[in-house]
């Protein structure tokens, strides 16, 4: 845990600012932001010389100014004032120096890690670089530990003492039991459009699960590859790829997996606009799934109150952007909050329906990680977490 052990010493920490921006650049949600904050203020306090790093989107090594972390140093600012300075860059000789001239209880924000190539082909020469002067490494950026990039694991082979913080602590230990959850009671809610992102996710947690439950065009994916008629809706080429070999390859467990009964759908072709509800295999040419139905809601919210004691939630059951495609991803969202089991949800859509629906303090965890509250909890070894001393 960074603190007093640490004072006076020259910290590089990964930070996950991986924040939601509008067309203006400016910060929608600064969950992450504030949730590093216990981390920064306990070496601010302990006289350190902080250097945070973070990536932002997915610029590709290349330079992007809609992905620049400036306006999330401004937001820093916002918390703990003017000690924070920002680096136009995040290695070289002019950043190196804006590091050496850091003192005791100052902040320097680099520029985004993935404006070079070698962040996420983990190169060890811009790992080297990036760990610059620091004498001590933390990762608090737990939305980034399943990443094995070089501000996640190779800058740990040149710092000589690496750590988690305080963030990357709390998610470890508040995910613990879904990790550790198996058999009865134990519910998993998966959503989103992409099967293929989570295949290993669904072959890990189908023999662990009593329930696991799909929506979302996950669900119109696994109804294709059963052979059924999804009319407009969304089911890319990869998706029912990967459910067609969840299919095969789960025979065994699929009477664990609780797809859709009923959606709620859009007629498209022709455009008509009009919306209706209709059974799983009632969906006609032409009509688009955009969320589940009714009796869907239904039969989720049972089994939530009645049957969970861990669940852990990941993607929304819908377009829960554009009411009333909300409507499944509220459902859920409002049964999780009704229920005693323990009840941790990932992914910043599922994530941003339970705080539209002001539900924050009825879950028992909301994790700052999409992709990595999943791989965590699926039982993976995270990339971010072994490269630490204390892993
Ligand atoms: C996230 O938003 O899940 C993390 O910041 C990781 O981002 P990535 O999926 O682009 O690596």
């Amino acid at each position: 845990m960074p603190g007093e052990q640490y004072a006076g010493r020259r910290v590089l920490v990964r930070v996950d600012f991986n924040v939601p921006t509008d067309d203006e650049g400016h910060i929608t949600d600064d969950t992450r932001i504030q949730s590093a904050l216990p981390t920064i203020d306990a070496l601010i306090q302990a006289d350190c010389a902080v250097t945070l790093c973070s990536h932002k989107g997915r610029p590709k090594g290349k330079v992007d100014p809609d992905e620049s972390l400036a306006p999330i140093a401004e937001k820093l600012k916002e918390f703990i004032g003017d000690r924070v300075r920002f680096a136009p860059d995040c290695i070289g000789d002019d950043v190196a120096g804006m590091r050496a001239g850091l003192a005791g209880g100052q902040v320097l924000l680099l520029e985004n890690t993935r404006f070079h190539p070698g962040e996420e082909d983990n190169d060890p020469e811009f790992a080297r670089a990036l760990a610059g002067d620091a004498q001590l490494y933390v990762d608090d950026a737990f939305g980034s530990v399943h990443r094995a990039h070089a501000s996640t694991v190779g800058v740990t082979d040149h710092i000589d003492v690496c750590v988690a913080g305080k963030l990357v602590r709390t998610e470890i230990d508040r995910l613990t039991p879904c990790r550790e959850a198996s058999g009865d009671g134990f519910i998993v809610i998966l959503g989103g459009a992409k099967v293929e992102d989570k295949i290993n996710a669904i072959k890990l947690l189908l023999p662990r699960v009593e329930r696991l439950l799909v929506g979302g065009a996950m669900g119109w994916a696994f109804f294709k590859a059963k052979g059924m008629e999804i009319g407009a809706s969304l089911c890319k080429p990869e998706s029912l790829e990967a459910a067609r070999e969840i299919i095969a390859e789960m025979a065994d467990w699929l009477d664990r997996m609780v797809l859709p009964r009923d959606v709620h759908m859009v007629q498209v072709e022709p455009d008509t606009g009009q919306v209706t509800f209709a059974p799983a295999d009632g969906i006609q040419p032409g009509w688009n799934a955009l969320d589940i139905g009714p009796e869907t809601c239904e039969e989720f919210g049972r089994i939530i109150r009645e049957e969970a004691e861990v669940v852990f939630w990941n993607g929304p059951m819908g377009l829960f952007e554009e009411p009333p495609f909300d409507e499944g991803t509220l459902a859920v969202g409002r049964a999780l909050a009704d229920t005693e089991a323990y009840t941790a949800v990932g992914g910043g859509d599922s994530v941003a329906a339970i705080t539209h629906l002001e539900l924050d303090d009825d879950m028992s965890h909301i994790s700052t990680g999409g992709g990595a509250s999943l791989e965590f909890v699926q039982g993976d070894d995270l990339p971010g977490i072994e490269a630490l001393d204390d892993a």
